[in-house]
Parts: C-alpha cells; structure tokens; sequence
C-alpha cells in the first residue's frame, strides 16, 4: 500500500504532467517535437510515408515483404489464392520448384528494404496513360531516384513527356520486352509458368555463374504482395484483381519514402488508352480491372499528400 504522503505527491506529478500537456500551446509543442522525434528515426526525408492517417494505415502493412526470395517465400493458402487469378492449373510443389530453379540461376537477394533515418528514396511510378502526351514532364520523371515503368511503356521517341531513365520495369511474360542492362526486370508473375520463363528471358550474362557488367537483375513480386494489395488496398472484390499498375503504386510506397505517380487515368471514354499508340479496342474501359476504383485510391493517396500525383493537366 502506498503511504498517504506518497499518494499525494503521484497525484501532483499527474495533475502536473497533465495540465503542462494539455495547455493549448505547449500541448501543441510537445506533439510536433514527438512527430518530429519520430519522424526522423523512419527516413530522411521532410516526411515519411509510414506514419499518418487511420485512412492509411489501415491499408498501409510494413510488415509485408514484396519480394520473393529463399527466405520470404509464400504459404500454400496464399499459393492457392494466387493460382485462381489466371486459372492455373500447377500444384504447390509444381510452384516451389519452378522458384528453386530460378534461384540457381540468379542470387538469391534481399530486395525488401525497409527505410532508414539517413535516406530519402524518391520513386517515380510511371503508368501507360495517353494523359503523358504533350506533358512535358521527362525531365521531372527523370529526377527521381527510382524510375518504375510498365509492361510495353517506353522512352524512345518520348523523352520529352516520359524521360529517358528507367531503373526498374515491371512485366510478365505476355507484357514483356527487351531491357538494357542497367534496368532491373521486376516480374509480377501470375502463374507457375512465368517464373521458368525468366530463365529464358534474361540473357545467360545475368545468371550469377557469369557475373559480368552486362546483367539484368531480376526482382519477383511475391504473390503474397498481390493478395495484400487485393484484401488491404481495394478490399477483396470478387471476379477481378489489382492492375499492374495499381500494385506498381502500392509496392512504391513499400520501396520508397518519395512517391510520384505520373501517367495513370482513363481517356474521357474510360478507356486506358496508352501514350504510345492508338487504341483499338474502343470498348477496352480498364480491362479486367477496377480502374475507377484503384484510381479513386490513388487520388486519395494524393489528397492525403502521402503521394505527388501529375495528371498530364
Ligand atoms: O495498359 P497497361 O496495363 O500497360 O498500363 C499500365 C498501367 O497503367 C495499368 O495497369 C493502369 O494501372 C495504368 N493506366 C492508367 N490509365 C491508362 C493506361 C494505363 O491508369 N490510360
């Protein structure tokens, strides 16, 4: 039990403590020197994406690792949720043996990095929307620290609207194209097939017996990361999953602590009609996808200045 005097002086201390917090001014003082505390203990730059808003953190899950390698591999269940988006037909061992292969082939590297208190990663994400056209912002794009692209996107005869860097660009099998050297390929596989066809895909240079300056490195999106992005990001629709670029967004926010995304929005039919050539099919709307959805995601992102976002306007 404590003694009375002993009750009093806690009692003093509390009221104290108390009243210095919540007194309007110094109250406000001691929350900004603990964000500021806690800022600069996550990355270096004037704001971190991993502290904020309930709307973001809600979504937003550090712990997921996006990348797959021998140590952050996937369990069977998410394996069997992974295998329905495109119908495959593998087994789970048919799956775990088409990753031994390839990790013969190439190191098996972490590639998950966390951010840390001496570094600001600025990433720019770059969609394939025809809102590039006329945009002038290459220069802007080329600026960033990491350059993401996608699937058939490409600088050549672009420079001025989408840049001339490219430091990581994501596709799968039937989005692919050739690469050069300096450029990671980050495959979003889909099926059991697309990890064996990364060993045909990069050039005998890349395996890590010849180590030589002319490698490609290979990054694989974990299947686990789709299935987050799925449930925590767009809340488990049925009949449908992320678009590339939707989940090249969501996997930037886990790479990087600077975020801009350039090139994402539908034609004013709602197309996803791409900068780089004329679209076809005039009733292609956003695919498979939930292109207004994940849109309507990103914008709030931007709302919330967790993301710089430039709509070509
Ligand atoms: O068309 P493609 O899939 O190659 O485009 C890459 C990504 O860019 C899409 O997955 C989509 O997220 C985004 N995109 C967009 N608006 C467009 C075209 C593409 O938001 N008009």
């Amino acid at each position: 039990m404590l003694s009375r005097k002993r009750k009093i002086f806690f009692l003093l201390l509390y009221v104290t403590t108390v009243s210095v917090l919540f007194n309007g001014r110094q109250s406000a003082r001691f929350v900004n020197y603990i964000s500021h505390v806690l800022e600069t203990r996550s990355c270096a730059c004037q704001k971190c994406l991993s502290e904020g808003e309930p709307w973001f953190m809600d979504r937003y899950n550090q712990s997921v690792k996006p990348f797959l390698s021998r140590k952050h591999g996937i369990t069977e269940d998410i394996f069997n949720w992974w295998k329905r988006l495109q119908g495959d037909r593998s087994s789970f061992n048919n799956y775990t043996e088409a990753i031994d292969k390839v990790f013969q082939m190439i190191p098996d590297k972490d590639h998950n990095t966390q951010p840390s208190p001496d570094k600001c990663r600025s990433c720019a994400v770059v969609g394939n929307s025809r809102n590039l056209k006329g945009s002038h912002y290459g220069a802007l794009i080329d600026s960033h620290d990491i350059i993401m692209r996608m699937n058939r996107g490409r600088t050549q005869g672009y420079e001025i609207d989408v840049g001339t860097r490219t430091t990581h660009h994501v596709m799968y099998p039937e989005s692919a194209k050739p690469l050069p050297n300096t450029t990671h390929l980050v495959l979003f596989p889909f099926k059991t097939k697309d990890f064996r066809w990364t060993i045909n895909y990069l050039p005998p240079s890349s395996h890590k017996y010849q180590p030589t300056k002319n490698t490609i490195e290979l990054i694989m999106l974990s299947p686990a990361f789709m299935k987050y992005v799925h449930e925590n990001w767009l809340l488990n629709p049925t009949r449908t999953y992320p678009s590339t670029g939707f989940m090249a967004v969501v996997l930037s926010l886990h790479m990087c602590d600077e975020v801009s995304v350039f090139g994402f929005g539908a034609d004013s039919d709602g197309n996803w009609s791409h900068y780089f050539e004329e679209l076809r099919n005039k009733l292609l709307r956003t695919g498979l996808h939930k292109g207004p959805q994940e849109y309507r995601i990103i914008q709030q992102l931007f709302e919330l200045q967790k993301i710089h976002m430039y709509k070509g306007w």
